[in-house]
């Protein structure tokens, strides 16, 4: 007769939002995510929108009244440069992160910039180097990392409750429309720098940094790559077999498995959700998150950099400089690999 005991997975420690010390954030690029993350800021934290800036004095206004900002500017230099503002959120496309974490950094300003923190790994080192000379906190907006579910995950892996691990799987596929910003070169489009980040995050989140990598790609026309499917081998040998894609829907799916067990996501895997871990010997167990997906999740993100803010920390230990490089460092030999090539 075998006697099995039930199967604990380790509590969240995430604290809830609203319990972080508020800051005052000024948006950088009132845009598609710029707007669920204003929503996530006004129900789901106690942080305050103090500023927006847009390029676009209408847009600006129409944000601005939408979540209840108080000073609008017509340019993004006087937004870094107001004194009503202590971080700045920047939402603009992958192709001017570089260009507005240092404007915000340069006057002074501590930045959570939106993921890709930058277009290679080179511009994220510079952004890295440039805020720690400055004694500010900068930090990669990519939200799964600050959700209770990948810190349920990431005590998981560190526990060794899989055993050792072989595999990895994950895919993030969306259908976008030819007319969304996705489908422009100039503006670094295409699946790799965009949905590509939360697999190879994913991926790296359990087995490290590859030492080698493959992948073929698709073309979504004769200017853009539509589709990677790539597979990124650990220094232990084990494998993450990924694909990104903007030509269809797919499940969105992720899973762990080891020599002990396997970890299995129910739902797209980057965003809150529930999953379950079984375990070789009959034992399972399933996290059930108490969480929906935008924009209550975008609240953890800004909690995070609120606290390591308030308490003179220059990154978050939840998703460090060195794991945002090091994930760029991945996509950069990816683009190397697939000859992806972004005008300038
Ligand atoms: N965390 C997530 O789940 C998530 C989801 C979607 C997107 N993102 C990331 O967020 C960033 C923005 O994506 P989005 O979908 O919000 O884009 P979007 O809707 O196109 O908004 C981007 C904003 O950036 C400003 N901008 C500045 N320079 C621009 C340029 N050269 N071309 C176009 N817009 C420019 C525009 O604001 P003004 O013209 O008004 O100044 C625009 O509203 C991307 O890097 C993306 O990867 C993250």
């Amino acid at each position: 007769m075998t006697s099995t005991t039930e199967l604990l997975l380790p509590p969240s420690r995430i604290a809830p939002p609203m319990t972080a010390p508020a800051l005052r954030w000024g948006i950088l690029g009132p845009g598609w995510i710029a707007a669920r993350f204003a929503e996530a800021l006004r129900h789901h934290t106690s942080q305050r929108i103090t500023a927006v800036a847009s390029r676009n004095a209408q847009r600006g206004s129409a944000f601005a009244a939408d979540w209840g900002i108080a000073s609008v500017h017509g340019n993004y230099d006087d937004l870094v440069a107001s004194p009503e503002v202590d971080v700045v959120y920047v939402a603009t496309p992958h192709t001017s992160h570089f260009e507005h974490a240092k404007l915000a950094l340069e006057a002074g300003k501590h930045v959570v910039v939106e993921k890709p923190l930058a277009l290679d790994a080179q511009q994220a080192r510079a952004i890295a180097e440039l805020a720690r000379s400055k004694n500010l906190f900068a930090m990669e907006a990519m939200w799964s990392a600050f959700l209770p579910k990948f810190d349920v995950i990431d005590q998981i892996l560190t526990q060794g409750m899989l055993g050792e691990i072989g595999t990895v799987l994950a895919d993030h596929g969306e259908h976008f429309d030819t007319d969304h910003r996705i489908y422009d070169p100039s503006l670094a489009g295409g699946p790799l720098l965009d949905l590509g980040t939360y697999v190879v995050y994913f991926a790296q989140k359990a087995l490290g940094r590859p030492t080698a990598v493959t992948a073929v790609g698709q073309q979504a026309n004769s200017q853009l790559n539509g589709q990677i499917s790539a597979i990124l081998t650990s220094a232990t040998g084990a494998h993450a077999v990924l694909n990104t894609t903007i030509l269809a829907d797919t499940p969105n799916l992720a899973a762990v498995c080891g020599s002990s067990g396997m970890l299995t996501t129910e739902g797209v895997f980057y965003r809150p959700g529930n999953f379950t871990v079984s375990l070789r010997d009959g034992r399972s167990a399933r996290f059930v998150d108490d969480i929906s997906g935008y924009p209550a999740g975008l609240a953890y993100e800004a909690a995070e950099a609120a606290r390591r803010i308030t308490s003179d920390e220059l990154e978050s230990p939840c998703h460090t400089m060195v794991d945002t490089i090091s994930t760029l460092e991945t996509l950069d030999e990816l683009r190397r690999l697939l000859g992806i090539d972004f005008p300038s």
